[in-house]
């Protein structure tokens, strides 16, 4: 129920930080999603980066050592077969049978182990494939290409062949394919094997590197994975945050509407309550004046026009109706201080029975108490919880019209701290969307009511430290719960006045 503490709603409204207090977080969040997207460009880079220097890494070692075993192949060749075959035959032509099983024997040997895919020398000069380790190109004319003539000059250079990415990973696709083709000139060597500006043909080394590169490209291949795994975990964990943070974000926002609509409620009541409270004192007593009038006409009009009185009866209670209204209103916008003292809550509720006795026994109700005995004493405002059983036994009357049922107990409360005044009725009951309402100034669904007594009994139960609870269940009837608190134990006190 609103109250009129507009302090207190503003210091809410600080508290929660409804405010400017959001606007970093918005700025945290762009700043992790760019730095993510930053991040996960980087891994791809450094990916790349290190795959390529693997790579270049691996041309570089496979040519030197291309060369080096082009180098040794030149010695051994010139040493074991140019020489001797010159010696032997006058002259070398590998199309000889003898000479081209000699020569080959030499390279076989000298490529066993050592991942040399094939070997070719080519003539000087004709580019003729003088030998090869791969048959069918022995014999052949224009095999040697650029690399081939450089090489013919004297200078050492390599080619490589290659195919293949990190797409042909992925399973039906083509093979990854990597060869280097090392051309050196076949130069005749000393005794003292140095070689010699002589050169006589071209040797051709082809090594297949298609498995080292395949191992890189699984590399990288392993470094994007992994990256991508590290970024949808780093991700995963931010959109958590994200999410759980716009969730706060979203109940705080709704927090703050619903104080601020709050706020305007009591804003309005105040300023509405201000105007009641000056109409009702203008109007309190010019009523009081028509109601005595009007209860000495009774006495008049019986001896003058007897069977009339009914007439002046009409304007006592109407008028007996709207003082009790106007003197709710007052009490609503102007409540008296509250007057504290130790006191049995059983005493203000049996004096509302006898109030009301009469009037219970003309609605046909039938009454039920159930006081507990040796309830401890409280501290309470007595003419205020009258006030207080009143409007709520009243608003029970109201609800059987046709009679009915009433119970009304006290009690300790389980926890031993507190005693509860229960009042039961077998009336209309309340449905569930107006039971949030009942509590609010000026709610009624009565043509004569005024909607402020339950609002008058829960301002005065929070005075008293309690609280006043609710249940019902439409067409069987309704239970309100007052809870008040027990004075604490070493408290000897007599009587506090609590004022606003
Ligand atoms: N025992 C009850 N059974 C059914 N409805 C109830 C009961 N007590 C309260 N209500 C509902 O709560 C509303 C508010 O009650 P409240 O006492 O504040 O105002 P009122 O009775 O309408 O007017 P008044 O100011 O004259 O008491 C009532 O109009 C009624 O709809
Ligand atoms: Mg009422």
């Amino acid at each position: 129920m609103p109250k009129l503490n507009l302090k207190g709603f503003w210091r809410a409204l600080k508290a929660r930080g409804a405010g400017d207090g959001l606007l970093p977080f918005a700025l945290v969040k762009y700043f992790a999603f760019t730095s993510l997207v930053i991040i996960l460009l980087a891994a791809f880079a450094l990916s790349w980066l290190i795959a390529d220097n693997a790579r270049t890494t691996l041309l570089r070692r496979s040519e030197a050592y291309s060369q080096l075993f082009a180098d040794n192949l030149n010695r051994q060749v010139f040493l074991q077969f140019v020489l001797p075959t010159v010696v032997r035959y006058g002259r070398i032509a590998i199309s000889n049978q003898r000479q081209y099983e000699s020569l080959d024997q030499i390279v076989k040997n000298l490529t066993r182990g050592m991942h040399i895919k094939a070997v070719t020398i080519y003539d000087s000069g004709d580019n003729i494939v003088a030998y090869s380790t791969v048959q069918p190109l022995m014999g052949r004319r224009g095999l040697g290409g650029l690399e081939y003539r450089k090489a013919a000059q004297g200078e050492k250079n390599s080619v490589v062949i290659s195919s293949g990415s990190i797409l042909s990973l992925l399973p039906g696709s083509d093979a990854i394919f990597c060869t280097m083709k090392t051309y050196v000139p076949f130069r005749q060597e000393t005794r003292l094997a140095e070689q010699t500006d002589d050169i006589m043909g071209v040797i051709e080394v082809e090594q297949d590197i298609s498995e080292d590169l395949h191992a890189i490209i699984v590399l990288q291949a392993k470094v994007i994975v992994l990256s991508l795994a590290i970024m949808s975990l780093l991700f995963a964990i931010l959109s958590m945050i994200v999410v759980k943070a716009n969730r706060v974000m979203a109940r705080r926002a709704e927090e703050r509407i619903r104080l601020e609509e709050e706020l305007n409620e009591v804003q309005r009541l105040a300023s509405l309550g201000k105007m009641v409270a000056s109409v009702s004192h203008e109007i309190k007593n010019p009523l009081g004046i028509v109601r005595s009038t009007a209860e000495i006409l009774v006495g008049r009009i019986s001896k003058l026009a007897p069977g009339n009185e009914r007439l002046a009866m009409i304007i006592v209670e109407e008028t007996t109706r709207l003082d009790r209204i106007v003197r709710e209103f007052l009490d609503f916008a102007r409540p008296r201080e509250t007057e504290m003292a130790l006191g049995q809550l059983q005493t203000p509720v049996e004096r509302v029975l006898r109030f009301l006795q009469s009037e219970l026994t003309r609605k046909e109700i039938e009454v039920d108490t159930e006081f507990a005995a040796d309830l401890p004493e409280i501290l309470l405002d007595s003419e205020h919880i009258y006030q207080v059983v009143l409007n709520i036994v009243f608003n029970a009357i109201q609800a059987m019209p046709r009679g009915g049922r009433l119970h009304l107990g006290t009690r300790l409360a389980p926890d031993g701290e507190s005693v509860t005044l229960s009042i039961t009725d077998t009336g209309c009951g309340i449905a569930p969307e107006a039971l949030s309402q009942i509590f609010t100034p000026f709610y009624t669904d009565k043509n004569r009511g005024s909607g402020l007594g339950l609002a008058i009994a829960y301002s005065i139960i929070e005075k008293h430290g309690g609280k006043i609870e609710v249940d019902s269940v439409v067409g069987a009837g309704s239970c309100f719960t007052i809870t008040l608190p027990l004075p604490p134990q070493d408290a000897e006190v007599s009587q506090v006045v609590v004022t606003d």
